[in-house]
């Protein structure tokens, strides 16, 4: 069975759905550890919950960066991982770290890329006066937020939203977006072949596939 290692920071609400998928049997797939580098996480507990081995590596422990990843890469690569889902796990990542899994990371993140890297996506999505939000999973490079897309999803921003809305909004298709690429994955649909991202050995599109909300 394929093995996940899962990386937060927070609440790990994205954490959960993929726990709640693995339970029902809906992914085929062993989340064999969470690791966050906060030790007060809320995911850590939804990990234990659901009996899961939770791990923190606390980066203020560590003197620099580069220190902290190498200690992260190792704890990863002792989980014997086939897969690395990085979900709200907020940190930015050397090069040397990613270079340790290529093809094996992926991220979820609350934009449609490469619109909104980084922090306040839905403020700024608001500010831009866009008519759609969404959020992106892709594979991870070391350019933040900016390794290649594999899929979207697209919410339709109303006159109401505010930046809470839309993040709720958002959210709740995450949840569906990220067990979505991660099945793929598992059945060896996905791969990352130099910079380009096959899905049954067919390129996608630079954007990665665009995912319709009601076929989620
Ligand atoms: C999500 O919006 C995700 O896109 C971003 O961080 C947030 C994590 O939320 N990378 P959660 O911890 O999964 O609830």
């Amino acid at each position: 069975m394929t093995r996940i290692v899962v990386l937060i920071s927070g609440g790990g609400s994205n954490l959960q759905s993929l726990l709640d998928q693995c339970q029902t049997g809906s992914l085929d797939a062993d989340i064999v550890a969470v690791i966050s580098n906060r030790p007060d996480a809320f995911g850590l507990s939804r990990a234990r919950q659901a009996g899961v081995k939770a791990l923190t590596l606390d980066h203020t422990g560590y003197a620099n960066r580069a220190a902290f990843d190498a200690a992260l890469a190792e704890l990863i690569e002792a989980q014997q991982p086939d897969l690395i889902v990085l979900a709200g796990f907020m940190r930015i990542l050397t090069d040397d770290f990613v270079r340790r899994f290529p093809g094996k990371m992926i991220n979820i993140h609350p934009s449609l890329l490469p619109r909104y890297p980084g922090l306040n996506t839905h403020q700024r999505a608001l500010d831009a006066g866009d008519s759609q939000a969404g959020a992106t999973v892709h594979f991870v490079t070391a350019e933040l937020d900016g390794g290649p897309p594999i899929a979207q999803v697209e919410v339709p921003i109303s006159d109401q939203d505010d930046a809470e809305s839309l993040a709720r909004k958002v959210l709740a298709q995450e949840h569906r977006l990220y067990p979505t690429v991660v099945d793929w994955f598992v059945k060896g649909r996905l791969r990352l072949d130099a910079n380009q991202v096959l899905l049954d050995d067919q390129p996608l599109p630079k954007g990665g596939r665009l995912l319709d909300t009601a076929s989620l």
